[in-house]
């Protein structure tokens, strides 16, 4: 009788012994999976970069608005060269959103004491494609 207690004590040990391998390897499995989901959304996020017919058309808005009167792309005029900007401020989402705004509001302080005209009458969605361009230039 006691033999018989003790193979089944073993072999309940071994069971659990075995459902916890189990879960070890479920746990794995799902780790690996948050990386394989955290990849897909770096790319989701590489895939929102402007396409070439973006940055062509904010190239054709920028020429034509007043943007050439004081900037050109390689050389400093009255405002940085773009390809400087372009330089200073990597291509994202929050440098597109920081220099609509800056462009749309105008000022001076962050390449020296000129300031930029305000452009109060562009389109947000409009200047948005403009700086994309500026930033895609390096
Ligand atoms: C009157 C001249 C003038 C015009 C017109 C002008 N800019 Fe500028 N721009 C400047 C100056 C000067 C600066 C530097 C401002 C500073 O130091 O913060 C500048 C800065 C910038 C910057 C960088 C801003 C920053 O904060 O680093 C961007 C981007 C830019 N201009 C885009 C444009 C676009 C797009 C247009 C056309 C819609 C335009 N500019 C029209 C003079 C001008």
């Amino acid at each position: 009788m006691k033999r018989v207690i003790f193979t089944a004590g073993i072999l309940i040990l071994m069971l659990s012994a075995n459902v916890s391998f189990a879960q070890t390897k479920t746990t794995k499995k799902t780790t690996t999976h948050k990386t394989v989901v955290k990849k897909t959304t770096t790319k989701a996020t590489a895939a929102k970069k402007p396409s070439a017919a973006d940055l062509e058309a904010g190239k054709g808005l920028l020429a034509k608005s007043d943007c050439l009167s004081c900037h050109k792309v390689d050389m400093k005029i009255v405002g940085p060269a773009y390809i400087d900007v372009a330089k200073k401020y990597p291509a994202n989402e929050a440098n597109y959103e920081l220099l609509t705004k800056k462009v749309i509001a105008g000022g001076s302080g962050n390449w020296g004491t000129t300031a930029m005209a305000a452009h109060p009458t562009l389109a947000a969605a409009d200047v948005k494609k403009m700086v994309e361009y500026i930033l895609s230039l390096k």
